[in-house]
């Protein structure tokens, strides 16, 4: 997820561009960069400046060698997916020639294969970027087109209709003075318009200051802003499309945070995206599993008898989940363990057993040692993390990076989901690659990791009675979470949102526990929240929840049921009861999360609390 901001107009481009940049620096903060396009002694030229790191670098970059004054600009913010957070993988990526930037948000999945040809035509690439493609692609198919009004538009479509993947790109070409172009897959791009002037941007925070006036692009189409012509929008096909217009009534405190009231909720909102990019380029053409980087070989993930998940806090969760599945699909063994502990009690480390370590942040301090301890113990790491270049992924053996975009509230959401999803990923990549899996059996449980954005959307989408029920519960002193199998970690999950954000005390038991101690807490009208796994899971683990149910309602408890479309053996015990789609037992997670994610946030929000950064903690903790 990065920032993606454009200007034509009077106004000096670079100073519209960087203040879009500021307001889009919470998208990714990897490096940014800013092109203009100024007029030359022999026509036009572009010029550019990017920097690693976050904005303020480009800004003393700019202030120590400025750029010329001009009327058309393009700037990035940039949260790194394909190719590390430096320099030269910061965008503006520059043709060849120097003639024409883009910059991109996305993932051009078939990358790898336009990579190849345009190097089989003698161009050097410059980074490791998907992006860079683009660019010398836009150069080739421009100088094919006869000289005419709207051919930088004619080229971004015939370049965006050899793209396979996720993106917004925005291109200048020196020989277009009056011309910008923009081009949006999967990826989000709103025009401002102005009085005279245009603004693109990943989201109205880029413009707001400037413009209220926007226009919504569709999926697979292409913009062209021109200072004489104004905004045409077409599809790939080149038939002309009308945007939907609409004013935004944000300030820009509320742009940042599109619209809601939280970051938190904004990224609750954007995890169906976060799943979808997560899963995105993941499968190659012959069905096979794509990590982004893995330093092992074949025979060493075959060699593997024995696996670790390793992590702190939510991302800890995932990794109990993670077990279900991984030892499911592999028939390996696998433990789970908090990472502060790891190393403490000296666990059985050799050359053939799998640690996997899951960070968002990839500097999580616990859990960067526990990958030490068990790289000094020979093991091999396979790391999956958020942040690209973070500590932990540098220092593993392989790596799966989520691409949840940057996570600003404190508690994790869309992250846990996307780790949740990698970790689906790693356990088919090992059944493939230790041949217990075949690529159409892979297929077609990838298949149904592909329904889960729906999925979640559908979740998100009737929400209100969830809202109304945190608002009910904002005085309760505990409530419990209760779940089996992978029901059990969601519990832990919910139990710990609610006591980040709302500070209310609150556990999380494995429903079969309950007869063995926790029942005893519960009181008349102690709220109890019970996920419910699908009554067509194996073993009749439905059943026994559905008992477990009945067993705290008897003993006073305010039940809060969460269980699939159709399951109506829990109606008469529901207190309160919240519906999520159906979905296949080991996926199950990513949709019973969502619904208590809302929970805690909006009993935290009732309870008067600042649900992005609830006090005690920190995003990342660096210390053990
Ligand atoms: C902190 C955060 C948690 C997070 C944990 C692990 O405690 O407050 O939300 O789950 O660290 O962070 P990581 O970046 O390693 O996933």
């Amino acid at each position: 997820m990065c920032g993606i901001v454009g200007y034509v107009g009077p106004q000096n481009a670079l100073d519209v561009v960087l203040e879009g940049l500021r307001r889009l620096e919470y998208r990714g903060y990897d490096s940014a960069g800013v092109a203009v396009r100024v007029d030359g002694p022999d026509g036009g030229e572009l010029a550019a400046a990017k920097k690693a790191g976050k904005l303020a670098n480009l800004e003393k970059l700019l202030a120590d060698e400025p750029l010329p004054e001009s009327t058309i600009g393009i700037g990035h913010t940039r949260w790194a997916t394909h190719g590390g957070p430096t320099d030269r993988n910061a965008h503006p990526h520059l043709s060849a020639d120097g003639r024409v930037a883009v910059v991109h948000n996305g993932i051009i999945e078939n990358f790898a294969a336009l990579r190849a040809e345009l190097e089989d035509a003698g161009i050097e690439m410059r980074s490791e970027t998907d992006t860079e493609v683009v660019a010398h692609l836009m150069t080739a198919v421009y100088a094919g087109l006869p000289e005419s009004p709207g051919r930088l538009a004619e080229a971004m479509r015939l370049v965006s209709g050899r793209l396979e993947g996720a993106f917004t790109l925005v291109v200048t070409h020196a020989d277009e003075p009056d011309t910008l172009v923009a081009s949006r897959r999967n990826s989000p791009l709103v025009v401002g318009i102005g009085d005279g002037e245009y603004f693109l941007g990943s989201d109205v925070a880029a413009f707001i200051a400037h413009t209220r006036e926007a226009r919504e692009l569709g999926q697979d189409q292409v913009v062209e802003i021109d200072r004489t012509r104004g905004l045409t929008v077409t599809d790939f096909a080149g038939s002309v499309v009308e945007p939907v217009a609409y004013t935004v009534d944000w300030d820009a405190a509320a742009a940042e945070k599109g619209g809601h009231d939280w970051f938190m909720l904004k990224e609750i909102a954007e995890q169906p995206q976060a799943i979808a990019d997560t899963l995105l380029g993941r499968l190659g053409e012959d069905g096979e599993l794509i990590l982004d980087e893995v330093r092992l070989s074949d025979q060493e993930l075959r060699d593997i008898d024995k696996i670790f998940v390793v992590s702190c806090g939510t991302s800890f969760h995932a990794g109990l989940i993670a077990k279900y599945a991984i030892e499911h699909w592999t028939r390996i063994p696998v433990e789970v363990e908090v990472a502060s502990e790891f190393r403490y009690r000296d666990p059985v480390l050799d050359r053939s057993t799998l640690v996997v370590v899951i960070s968002q942040s990839g500097e999580t301090m616990d859990t960067l040692m526990a990958l030490r301890h068990a790289k000094e113990q020979k093991a091999r790491v396979l790391a999956i993390c958020n942040v690209n270049g973070s500590t932990i992924p540098r220092e593993s053996d392989a790596v799966l990076y989520t691409h949840a975009g940057p996570e600003v509230a404190v508690a994790s959401t869309k992250s846990f989901l996307a780790q949740i999803v990698a970790c689906y990923l790693v356990g088919l990549f090992l059944a493939q690659v230790r041949g217990i899996k075949y690529a159409d059996e892979v297929a077609a449980i990838v298949a149904e990791l592909q329904k889960l954005p729906g999925a979640v959307e559908q979740v998100l989408t009737h929400m209100e009675p969830v809202r109304e029920l945190g608002r009910s519960l904002a005085d309760a002193d505990t409530i419990l979470f209760l779940g089996r199998h992978v029901g059990f970690p969601v519990a832990l999950e919910g139990a710990l949102k609610l006591k980040e954000l709302a500070y209310i005390h609150a556990e999380g038991f494995a429903a079969g526990e309950l007869k063995h101690g926790p029942i005893a807490v519960i009181d008349q009208g102690t709220p109890v929240v019970v996920i419910v796994p699908s009554p067509r899971s194996r073993e009749s683990v439905h059943g026994k929840v559905v008992s477990n149910i009945q067993e705290v309602r008897a003993r006073g408890a305010r039940t809060i049921v969460i269980a699939e479309e159709g399951d109506d053996d829990v109606v008469p015990y529901a207190d309160h009861l919240i519906r999520v789609p159906r979905t296949p037992t080991l996926l199950a997670p990513v949709v019973t999360t969502v619904p208590l994610q809302i929970l805690a946030c909006e009993i935290a929000d009732t309870r008067g609390f600042d649900v992005d950064q609830p006090r005690n903690l920190a995003k990342s903790v660096t210390v053990e």
